[in-house]
């Protein structure tokens, strides 16, 4: 365990355990469709590589890459656009993938703007999901994981950019972002 965790909240196992009954689900769901499986840059980019992996039908991918915390440990409230799709989503079946929806303002955001530009469907598969910390009324269609009011890190969530790479959803010492 790296030093700047506190405790392991769910592990590698559990993580992999789970995105597998993920894909087996949204593989029934999309049976005889391909979607279009966008991204959420960054945090989303490990669960985005592993869910595809285990998903069986034939699906499209796309990136994109929105920002609204910056380097602090509550969202900003303003969504921003780092990159957007490249391709045209008009008439597609969207699957948006995210690591966690906390505020649910990034998400709300995206729907809003991907609807707008005449998406067929919009479902929302995310690992996590804070439900406390929701200012707006939003729900995933899949959710992996129902975790607490508690900053974690690790497997793509970051704090300041670091700990993306933990294989393991992490509870950061409280000194690391009180400093
Ligand atoms: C994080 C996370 C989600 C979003 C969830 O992204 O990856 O995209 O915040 O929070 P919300 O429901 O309150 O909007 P962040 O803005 O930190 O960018 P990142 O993915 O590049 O880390
Ligand atoms: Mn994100
Ligand atoms: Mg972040």
């Amino acid at each position: 365990m790296q030093n700047d965790i506190q405790e392991v909240l769910i592990s590698e196992e559990e993580i992999q355990e789970r995105i597998k009954q993920l894909g087996a689900e949204l593989s029934a769901k999309y049976e005889g469709r391909t979607p279009l499986v966008i991204c959420v840059l960054k945090g989303a980019f490990i669960f985005m590589a592993d869910l595809v992996k285990v998903i069986t039908v034939p699906v499209e991918m796309d990136f994109m890459a929105v920002s609204s915390y910056g380097a602090e440990t509550k969202s900003s409230g303003v969504v921003k656009i780092i990159k957007d799709l490249d391709v045209p989503v008009s008439g597609r079946d969207v699957l948006i993938v995210e690591d966690i929806i906390d505020s649910g303002l990034t998400l709300s955001y995206l729907i809003e703007l991907l609807q707008a530009r005449g998406t067929a469907s919009i479902e929302v598969v995310t690992l996590f999901d804070k439900p406390a910390g929701r200012t707006v009324k939003l729900e995933a269609d899949y959710t992996g994981f129902v975790i607490p009011d508690e900053f974690i890190v690790g497997y793509g969530l970051d704090y300041a950019e670091k700990y993306r790479n933990l294989p393991y959803i992490g509870v950061l010492k409280p000194e690391i972002y009180s400093k």
